[in-house]
């Protein structure tokens, strides 16, 4: 496969540093002085996968240029160096012609843009055909064998329905039981506490990490970099543990991070704040999949209605699917997929004390009690994920008449 091929319209003094960078990391740097000089390459070859724009020192003429890469037909990524001001009224929702697009902020050094430029492109370049994403080529030809992970973020806006408790053992059993390799993200930036129930301590959080990378000049650490492995093999990277004080987590930054580390892992498990914050914005961006625990209860059932409304708007309605927990409550899984809007991948029964045992001796359930049911509920989620169980949860016993009337007055208030 060919080289990648980034143009660069930057002044000469960041073109050349920025185009040794890109060059020595296997790229073909095409430098460009004017937007007619770029319209008559464009005009003469094909291949131009990103250009690396400057929107500070001439807007209008990056305006320009901006039109070019998406004229006749043409749909090719910028990355933007633009004032911090700008960048600030660009970090709003993405629309649908700037979900490509990448914005950055001087000063900044050749390698921190050489990262930017691979995480787009590798983001640009992956397909998903429903076996999970599959690079399709990178710099210098193809992959090599490396793995592309999957990211599967959970979600629900609503707390304590069990996010952190499903991305614990799932990643738990893909890594011990289904020998995948697993890098758990702990993204809830207020009450995170991986960490701690998996009996690590002493971790660097990304937000610390970054602010020592930045002071030092240095290009931000990856995920991989930055994770602590797991005595099981899970490796665990934690956003921060300063809900108050984490200003290096840029948006962006986390998404292309993730995006980033999609090398070398066969899952990316996203444990979320329940919020609809600018960072989990970027992460439902960059996610293959968004689980959605729902316990059967009026207000987790409401909030799984919430997400399903807004999920139109912010584009990611394919990607959820919904996890029911503690699933032994009598409540057909059929109602909740209809109630909800969105289909059932797993059920998790309810463990009891299970949970809180494991967490206090710092493991997971599924490795501390692998013979529990509530574990083969975990090994069904890895599976369907795995697309090697493709039949859909069973249904639980009905009990009661009364359960379609809640479910639907849910629905109702919830729309209300
Ligand atoms: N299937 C289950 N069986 C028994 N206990 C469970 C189950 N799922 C979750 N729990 C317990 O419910 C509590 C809340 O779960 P968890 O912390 O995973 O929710 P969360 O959605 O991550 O909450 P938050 O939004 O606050 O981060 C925890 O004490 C957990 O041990
Ligand atoms: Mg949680």
């Amino acid at each position: 496969m060919a080289r990648l091929t980034v143009a660069l319209a930057l002044p000469p003094e960041e073109r050349d540093p920025v185009a040794r960078e890109l060059g020595a990391a296997g790229y073909e740097v095409v430098p460009v002085s004017s937007p007619e000089e770029f319209a008559v390459l464009l005009d003469s070859r094909r291949d131009f996968s990103l250009a690396v724009l400057d929107g500070e020192s001439d807007f209008d003429q990056s305006l320009e240029y901006y039109s070019l890469l998406h004229d006749n037909g043409r749909d090719i990524p910028a990355l933007m160096v633009v004032s911090p001001r700008a960048l600030e009224r660009l970090s709003g929702p993405a629309t649908k012609a700037t979900i490509n697009d990448e914005y950055f902020t001087r000063p900044y050094s050749a390698d921190s843009l050489r990262w930017r430029v691979e995480a787009m492109l590798i983001r640009a370049q992956t397909v998903d055909d429903g076996k999970g994403p599959v690079i399709v080529g990178g710099p210098g030809g193809d992959t090599g064998g490396l793995k592309r992970a999957t990211i599967v973020a959970v979600f629900n806006p609503k707390g304590g329905v069990g996010k952190t408790t499903i991305s614990m053992n799932l990643a738990t059993t893909l890594q011990v039981r289904r020998d995948k390799k697993v890098l758990l993200v702990d993204a809830d930036t207020v009450t995170g506490h991986i960490a701690s129930s998996l009996g690590l301590d002493q971790i660097k959080t990304v937000d610390d990490a970054w602010e020592d990378d930045i002071a030092d000049g240095n290009a931000p650490r990856t995920l991989a970099e930055l994770a602590t492995h797991h005595a099981n093999g899970l490796e665990v990277a934690v956003l921060t543990t300063q809900p108050l004080d984490n200003g290096n987590l840029d948006p962006t930054l986390v998404g292309d991070a993730l995006s980033f580390s999609r090398r070398g892992y066969d899952f990316i498990i996203v444990d979320m704040h329940p919020s609809y914050g600018p960072i989990n914005r970027v992460i439902f961006e960059r996610a293959d999949r968004i689980l959605v625990p729902i316990t059967p209860d009026v207000p987790a059932l409401k909030a799984g209605v919430q997400l399903t409304n807004l999920a139109v708007e912010l584009g990611i309605r394919d990607k959820l699917a919904m996890v029911v927990n503690r699933a032994n409550a009598g409540v057909s899984v059929a109602d909740m997929e209809r109630t909800v809007g969105m289909p059932a991948m797993a059920l998790i029964r309810s463990g009891g004390l299970l949970f809180v045992k494991a967490a206090n001796e710092g493991h997971a359930v599924v490795e501390l009690f692998p013979r529990e049911k509530v574990t083969e509920d975990f090994d069904a989620l890895a599976d369907r994920l795995l697309g090697s169980e493709t039949t859909p949860p069973t249904e639980q016993p009905v009990q009661g008449r009364t359960r379609l009337g809640f479910l639907n007055r849910t629905k109702e208030a919830a729309r209300a």
